[in-house]
């Protein structure tokens, strides 16, 4: 089975973040939501991937490669326009050929191994799968009906929707999935929907699994649920230090990647520091991911994403809930006149104390 990863989307709802990186490419815990991903398909035993990329495509093949590193194929295939997930099937006939696939959104997170499912898959051959998983705020997803176990209706972000199983963004699908993707219409925001795709294939007599998971699942497309996606993810990490301590309390699990130092310090963890930061009278408290060559230095940073290159210093309040892109200085002056000295990128958020 081949496997598809749709990495083309714009991320409009992580701006400014987005603007310079893809949204694929954010990390949580220190790693591209992208290769969680990645890994997740390998794991799988899926050798072969194709890789859909959009404008962001020069970043993604920079970091992912030939796939080599995660011990699989990638194919990149070229989407010219964000034109919606069926779309993206659509383009991506040639390179998965008849066979059935596993299609992932590459900013989506499972815990659920998907190993089993593939087989069954291969063993039972229907023709389409899809995961499904209750959240608390169906309206903003794909949604699912279900009478008898069996689907009876797929709705993309219904204003009142009929049940709270939303769709996961894995899914399987055989080669009739081609057919349903070319007969159906863009939706009102204007894209080819997976969902009519597969709705067009429930209307047919086609068999449409249902699997409803187990555990978490992280869509990451806005800062509350990347933060959550950390929180999660560095919630199963285990204690390791490559770094220099000196003079510092680690409480909790806590990585210190190489080349990293802490000095007269509390880390609280779950943390992960990256390699070559240097955090120095401070305290980073609880479900933080400090990026590599980051500075923190005399401030307080909790529940946050900091990524390379960036410093935070003398900061008096502590900072919270917060994702720092790369190379961002914040700091204190003592000069007068005493004012809030900012330099935003555009759609920039900042909540002062
Ligand atoms: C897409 C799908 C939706 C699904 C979601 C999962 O939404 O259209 O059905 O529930 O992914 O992440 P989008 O992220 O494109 O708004």
């Amino acid at each position: 089975m081949k496997g598809l990863i749709l990495s083309g989307g714009r991320g409009s709802r992580l701006r400014p973040i987005t603007y310079t990186l893809a949204k694929q490419l954010v990390p949580v815990a220190n790693k591209p939501i992208l290769f969680y991903g990645i890994e997740a398909l390998a794991g799988s035993g899926i050798t072969d991937i194709g890789i859909v990329v959009g404008d962001t495509k020069r970043e993604i093949m920079e970091a992912v490669g030939d796939g080599g590193r995660f011990g699989v194929s990638v194919t990149y295939l070229e989407q010219e326009a964000p034109l919606g997930l069926a779309h993206a099937v659509l383009i991506a006939e040639r390179y998965l050929g008849p066979d059935p696939f596993l299609m992932y959104l590459g900013d989506n997170l499972i815990r659920e191994k998907l190993a089993g499912l593939v087989r069954r898959f291969a063993e039972e051959k229907p023709n389409a799968q899809i995961l499904l998983t209750r959240v608390p705020n169906p309206q903003e997803f794909g949604v699912a009906e279900l009478r008898d176990g069996k689907i009876v209706r797929l709705i993309e972000k219904p204003k009142v929707p009929p049940s709270n199983l939303a769709l996961v963004g894995v899914y399987m699908f055989d080669r009739h999935v081609f057919d349903a993707v070319k007969a159906i219409k863009p939706s009102g925001r204007g894209e080819l929907e997976i969902t009519d795709a597969i709705q067009w294939l429930i209307d047919r007599g086609f068999t449409v699994r249902p699997h409803v998971i187990e555990g978490w699942w992280k869509d990451t497309g806005k800062l509350e649920d990347m933060l959550e996606a950390n929180r999660i993810i560095l919630d199963t990490i285990e204690t390791r230090v490559d770094g220099e301590l000196e003079a510092a309390e680690l409480h909790g699990k806590v990585i210190v990647e190489a080349g990293a130092k802490i000095v007269r310090s509390v880390v609280r963890g779950p943390v992960i520091i990256g390699k070559g930061a240097v955090i120095e009278n401070a305290y980073i408290g609880p479900f933080t991911a400090i990026g590599d060559q980051v500075v923190i230095r005399g401030s307080e940073v909790e529940h946050s994403i900091i990524l390379e290159g960036s410093s935070i210093t003398d900061v008096g309040g502590r900072i919270e809930s917060s994702l720092v892109g790369k190379n961002v200085t914040i700091n204190r002056s003592d000069s007068k006149p005493r004012s809030y000295n900012l330099m935003l990128g555009d759609r920039s958020h900042v909540r002062l104390i």
